[in-house]
């Protein structure tokens, strides 16, 4: 088995590997003054099963095309199965069309991945559990749940708290995390997103009482404005301590600043997108999943 790794998220990359006891294997990608680039596999992997991981967060379509020619490059080299990991799968919340003439993106994407070779995806908290319908290969839907129920078992003390999702999307979430944490409260709030400016609103609490500790859960966090607004609203409703814990980490400029002004302690993320130096902040603690990868690699091959 070889692993490799596209541009976007190295580190991660390296630690699949140090779990697997291998090296990363050697790509050269090469940029053209226009920013086209060029692939080309190093090492011999004829009949090898091949590992490819690569983030598709920011910016996004660099990333998938990168994906893309690694992806064939492997194919025409001989490889006999590639695996892409995608720890976050851009463009997956556009998987239908929501207001007519849209494109499905993620149906453009699931074709994509599918026409250069990839044999099998494994990716991690996807926006909806109806998500791999869209790929005709089999996907491994990985969660960094487990992760975070350990994180509020270190902080959870003897007070009364309740798990909080952001949005209606997140209930199946939210009560997989309540069962384990032997049926912990959870309650959601109500959001409201504007289709046309992305605008969101946070007016109410449902489905339960909000307690002195609350911990919002969510699958990625981008501007950083759902967890602000329910922050506040929760900081209104009598929470004191509010703890964020959200899978991909999808920060785009303002995200950091939002975030480390909000009224939360901590903010958990995983590993699944790369943080540039500038985007960490004090408030922010990163939480790996590279073992949960590698053990799911060592399953399948
Ligand atoms: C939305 O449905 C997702 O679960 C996240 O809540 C959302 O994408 C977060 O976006 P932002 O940080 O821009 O509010």
């Amino acid at each position: 088995m070889k692993v490799f790794g596209g541009t976007s998220n190295f580190p991660l990359t390296e630690k699949i590997a140090k779990e697997l006891q291998l090296e990363v294997s050697p790509l050269e990608i090469h940029v053209f003054p226009d920013g086209e680039k060029r692939v080309r596999v190093l090492p011999r992997v004829v009949n090898e099963d091949c590992v490819v991981v690569q983030s598709t967060a920011t910016p996004g379509d660099t990333f998938y095309m990168e994906l893309f020619f690694i992806v064939d490059a492997l194919k025409r080299s001989g490889a006999r199965s590639i695996i892409a990991v995608i720890p976050y799968l851009g463009y997956q919340r556009q998987d239908h069309v929501f207001r007519e003439g849209e494109a499905v993106s993620l149906q453009v994407i699931a074709k994509t991945l599918e026409v250069v070779g990839v044999g099998r995806i494994i990716t991690f908290d996807l926006h909806t559990i109806k998500t791999p319908e869209v790929f005709k290969i089999p996907i491994e839907h990985l969660s960094a749940l487990s992760l975070f129920a350990e994180k509020i078992k270190e902080i959870l003390g003897g007070t009364d708290s309740v798990l909080v999702s952001p949005d209606m999307g997140g209930v199946r979430r939210i009560k997989l995390l309540s069962e384990m944490l032997s049926g912990m409260p959870h309650i959601e709030v109500v959001k409201n997103r504007d289709l046309a400016s992305g605008e969101i609103s946070i007016s109410d609490v449902l489905g339960g009482e909000v307690k002195e500790k609350a911990f919002i859960v969510d699958d990625m966090i981008a501007t950083g404005s759902t967890i602000a607004k329910a922050a506040e609203v929760l900081a209104e409703k009598g929470a004191k301590e509010i703890y964020v814990l959200a899978t991909h980490p999808v920060f785009t400029q303002d995200a950091t600043r939002i975030l480390q002004d909000a009224k939360v302690e901590k903010v958990f993320v995983t590993d699944s997108v790369d943080i540039l130096g500038d985007k960490h902040f004090s408030k922010l603690q990163i939480l790996t999943i590279a073992p949960i990868i590698a053990a799911k690699i060592r399953d399948i091959i």
